[in-house]
């Protein structure tokens, strides 16, 4: 099973980089996953333009960036987001690169990982509600950072009970991807 953790902040200097270290840092001592970091600035993503939905697209798109960011997330059974909280609310570049894929998304698994002045918290809610409408099946375990006490100047430093909280969302999320593959693979056999 193949996880993907997608680093969702695009600005200079941001502190999603570290976060998304810190996470790839613990995934990597998983055994039960296999788990790859991808960073969405990586991808220079238009502003969504494409004349065909998403959904209606069968993840061919005109834009060279938009199919590379396709082909990448078409390899995962599930993801976790990292996500800052911007204006209470999830970041635009991030939605923007949800919003530019369809089937890609669909039914599969995922953990959310917020950062902010109350750990991210309205983003995560706001994830929550958003990638209902892909089927999306997500954990009740969240990591909530906190600007305050889990970073040192811009770098993730998280306390040690969010190494812990972090254990449970791999945990879950494990859980929850295999039994969405052991279900597919039922229905394909049926
Ligand atoms: C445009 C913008 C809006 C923000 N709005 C919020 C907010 O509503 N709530 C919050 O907790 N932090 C907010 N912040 C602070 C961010 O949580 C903090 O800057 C964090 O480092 C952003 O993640 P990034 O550095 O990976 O981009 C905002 C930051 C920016 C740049």
């Amino acid at each position: 099973m193949k996880i993907g953790i997608i680093v969702g902040s695009t600005r200079n200097g941001r502190a999603g980089e570290s976060v998304g270290q810190w996470v790839a840092k613990q995934a990597a001592e998983r055994t039960g996953a296999e788990y790859e970091l991808v960073d969405l600035a990586a991808y220079n993503l238009p502003m969504f333009d494409e004349a065909t939905h998403p959904m209606m697209a069968n993840k061919k798109y005109a834009s060279a960036e938009v199919q590379a960011w396709s082909d990448k997330i078409d390899q995962f059974d599930g993801y976790i987001f990292i996500t800052p909280e911007y204006n209470h609310s999830v970041p635009a570049a991030f939605k923007n690169a949800v919003d530019s894929l369809g089937s890609e998304w669909v039914g599969k698994a995922l953990s959310l990982v917020g950062y902010g002045a109350v750990g991210g918290v309205r983003a995560i809610e706001h994830w929550r509600q958003i990638t209902a409408n892909f089927s999306m099946a997500v954990t009740r375990a969240e990591v909530n950072l906190s600007l305050f006490t889990d970073f040192a100047e811009g770098v993730c430093t998280p306390a040690g009970m969010q190494d812990q909280q972090l254990g449970k969302v791999f945990d879950e999320l494990e859980q929850l991807t295999g039994a969405i593959l052991s279900v597919a693979g039922a229905n394909a056999n049926a």
